[in-house]
């Protein structure tokens, strides 16, 4: 599996603060990943330093301009990179003129032998769920469900488990992994989030969890990835812990 769409209706809850480490993770461990900023908010991108003009973007993609690969520019940090802009937004908002846009992202990625060729992916995923989102999950090998340790975790994981069911008739049941994130050890309401998550989605909750650590913010203040700003945190030992997770689960092979 290389294709990992990091997901979840839920805003604020990491997806963008997982992808860029564990695409830096990944990058630190001898490949070159391929990450889409599919968030029209561009949060990934501008976490990384860049202010593209929308015809720099994955927008040209979506709109049959250009393909991927003539998007993806190469980063500091190790990584092949499409960047998002604000007017990605507008690939939401013309659902019923372009339904093809959600099978767009699958095909691409196969047409330009992308997909399986052993470089693993990630996508930035919106909490909008409209054909951006789709077209990631449709595209994706495994959804990565990062989970914030607060009290309405567990409602957005819900919402999330309706939306995943409700894919099914078109491409199976995903698999998927959720990861616990903002975790403060010994926290009443991250141990009641933790038990609970446990509960309800057993081997499918992954044994790493991301501690709620400031070091990550920071990092993303100054652009850097986490081994680059502070390599002996305990941020980048979470990050290195979930990569090797993934592998052992064999979801991630590069
Ligand atoms: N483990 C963590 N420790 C501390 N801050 C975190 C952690 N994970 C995320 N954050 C912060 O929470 C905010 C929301 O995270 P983000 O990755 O943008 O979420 P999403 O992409 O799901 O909206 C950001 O300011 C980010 O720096
Ligand atoms: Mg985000």
């Amino acid at each position: 599996m290389t294709i990992i769409a990091v997901f979840n209706q839920k805003g604020g809850v990491g997806k963008t603060t997982v992808t860029a480490h564990l695409a830096a993770t990944l990058a630190r461990n001898g490949t070159e990943p391929l990450v889409i900023d599919l968030d029209p908010q561009a949060h990934l991108t501008a976490l990384w330093g860049l202010r593209p003009r929308p015809e720099e973007t994955v927008l040209r993609f979506y709109q049959g301009l250009a393909p991927l690969t003539e998007l993806a520019r190469p980063l500091p940090c190790g990584v092949q990179f499409i960047p998002s802009h604000l007017e990605l937004s507008k690939v939401d908002t013309q659902v019923i003129r372009h339904r093809d846009h959600v099978w767009r992202l699958k095909l691409g990625l196969a047409a330009e032998m992308l997909s399986g060729n052993g470089v693993p992916i990630l996508i930035d995923c919106s909490p909008t769920l409209g054909p951006l989102a789709f077209s990631a999950l449709f595209a994706a090998d495994l959804v990565l469900v990062p989970v914030a340790a607060d009290y309405l975790a567990l409602n957005g994981a819900a919402l999330l488990e309706r939306t995943l069911a409700g894919l099914t008739r078109f491409c199976g049941r995903l698999p998927r992994r959720y990861l616990l994130n903002r975790y403060v050890s010994g926290q009443v309401t991250a141990e009641k989030v933790l038990g609970q998550l446990a509960q309800r989605y057993g081997a499918e909750l992954l044994r790493a969890r991301i501690h709620e650590q400031e070091v990550l913010g920071a990092a993303a203040a100054t652009g850097e990835d986490i081994f680059s700003f502070a390599p002996e945190s305990r941020a980048a030992a979470d990050f290195a812990f979930l990569l090797d997770e993934l592998a052992e689960q064999r979801l991630l092979r590069w």
